[in-house]
């Protein structure tokens, strides 16, 4: 029997609804989300948008955003001046480590803090205002995802009181002449582009463009170029669930990035953009049951790549 597509999601939530995981709570902000919300979306190549449960919260990006901005800062600087800056090696630590290399100071791959902050200053050049920075990664996303997206500036705010940790790492990459621009203003671009506000359709189309080659499947614009997407989807394979990237890679198969308010996005080249939520964390701060939906649809549709 044929079981319609939303029904098919609404059972796999339904399947995977366990209560593992804790919320995140060193941003102040995220510790008071509802730890059960759960929402799944697929975007398949023709731009239909498919969902199931809390569809309509929405939720910060958090570094789900690094792909993103990764994309922007290449098809801006191009793929060599940003590998100077920044490896696509897997760091083997936390997300939030001091993962540089040892002779040069570059950050081991995009998808940590340390590479993101970096990648952020990338975007609009050396000389680009903080504000106009800003303004070209919120556009730039929006373009991913078909619709003007825009800051919660709760979330925002919540991060910068405790955003220590993030400053002492711009310090550090522009003590080795990695960034140029000032340190704070640097971090308050880069958690302002955390603290974008999407939902899990959002992420599904945003992963549907990354998937289709930079093309969004809503509203047909070439958001970044092909090659760009190539280098970004390969990166999140090989660093995208940061410590647990091998287990996602054999168990569900395809390019990924969590976001620590519990989004999770999913990109199989040419086919499908995947988009879940929910908010309790495992120990390497991916979403507990975003994995547990992911790798039941992997399964169930024979997703995984090898
Ligand atoms: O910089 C931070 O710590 C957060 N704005 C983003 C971290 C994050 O989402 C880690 N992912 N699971």
């Amino acid at each position: 029997m044929k079981v319609p597509v939303d029904d098919y999601l609404q059972q796999v939530l339904g399947e995977c609804a366990g209560d593992e995981g804790e919320v995140a709570d060193y941003i102040p902000e995220l510790a008071a989300a509802d730890p059960d919300r759960l929402a799944v979306a697929l975007c398949v190549a023709d731009g239909t948008v498919y969902a199931a449960g809390d569809a309509d919260v929405r939720f910060s990006i958090q570094s789900i955003s690094k792909p993103f901005v990764y994309a922007l800062a290449l098809a801006d600087r191009g793929q060599e001046a940003v590998l100077d800056r920044v490896g696509v090696e897997p760091s083997g630590d936390a997300f939030n480590e001091i993962s540089l290399e040892e002779d040069t100071g570059r950050p081991r791959n995009p998808m940590i803090n340390v590479g993101a902050i970096t990648t952020h200053a990338l975007v609009g050049g050396d000389e680009c205002s903080e504000q106009d920075r800003c303004e070209q990664v919120r556009a730039g996303l929006s373009a991913f995802a078909g619709r003007e997206l825009s800051v919660d500036e709760a979330v925002f705010a919540s991060e910068m009181e405790t955003a220590d940790r993030n400053l002492a790492l711009a310090h550090l990459v522009r003590s080795h002449d990695i960034i140029a621009g000032n340190a704070h203003e640097t971090v308050r671009g880069y958690v302002r582009q955390c603290a974008l506000l999407v939902d899990v359709r959002d992420l599904a189309v945003m992963a549907m463009t990354l998937a289709a080659a930079g093309r969004n499947p809503l509203t047909g614009e070439q958001v970044v170029p092909e090659a760009v997407c190539r280098q970004v989807l390969s990166v999140m394979a090989t660093c995208g669930m940061y410590d647990a990237a091998g287990d996602w890679l054999t168990n569900v198969g395809i390019p990924a990035k969590s976001g620590v308010a519990g989004g999770i996005i999913g990109a199989l080249p040419g086919q499908v953009g995947i988009g879940t939520f929910s908010p309790r964390l495992d120990r390497f701060g991916n979403s507990a049951r975003g994995v547990n939906v992911c790798e039941r649809l992997s399964n169930d549709m024979g997703l995984h790549l090898m």
